[in-house]
């Protein structure tokens, strides 16, 4: 496989189910159907799909604009569909559609262990400017520290 083989798409509310298994697949903790669905009511919520042309949809990036600065919610690919470039596909998209409706700025947390995360944010230019002490609960009850990277758009 290759990035060829992926295309990006816009989804809205009616994904909401598909963004759900999408994000149940890529995290311990899910979001449901109905979270992803309250979030298309809030203004300047924006989603989409990476779509594999035989393999159907495996990752998904949600994001959320307010003013000049876009929040990058969640994003995640399926595990079998890991370093094939498909996280650069959801990032670069989010970058430029956040850009085209005027955000400047995007903004974003990771959890202090993920490093595959935190390499790929920094790869495209995202700058660590905080630290969120004790911001995630993981599953086996410890909390982990977030860090909240920003970059500039345009
Ligand atoms: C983070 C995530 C979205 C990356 O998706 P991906 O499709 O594997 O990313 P890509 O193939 O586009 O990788 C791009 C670059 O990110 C970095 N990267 C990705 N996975 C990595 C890993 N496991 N370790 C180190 N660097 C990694 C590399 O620099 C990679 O480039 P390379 O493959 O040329 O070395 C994916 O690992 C994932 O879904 N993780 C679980 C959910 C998650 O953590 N989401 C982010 C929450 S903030």
């Amino acid at each position: 496989m290759g990035v060829d083989d992926y295309r990006i798409r816009s989804v809205g509310r009616h994904y909401s189910k598909t963004l759900a298994n999408l994000h149940e697949s890529c995290f311990a903790k899910g979001w449901s159907y109905l979270e992803f669905e309250s979030f298309f009511e809030r203004k300047g919520m924006f989603a989409a799909i990476a779509h594999h042309k035989e393999k159907g949809d495996v990752g998904f990036v949600l994001c959320w604009l307010i003013e000049d600065q876009c929040d990058l919610l969640s994003m995640g690919v399926l595990p079998d569909y890991r370093r094939d470039g498909v996280g650069v596909l959801l990032l670069e998209y989010a970058l430029e559609h956040a850009a085209g409706l005027g955000a400047k700025f995007m903004m974003l947390e990771v959890n202090v262990n993920n490093t595959a995360a935190q390499t790929l944010y920094e790869a495209h230019g995202f700058e660590k400017f905080s630290v969120r002490k004790d911001y995630y609960s993981n599953i086996d009850g410890s909390r982990s520290d977030a860090i909240c990277m920003r970059k500039a758009l345009g």
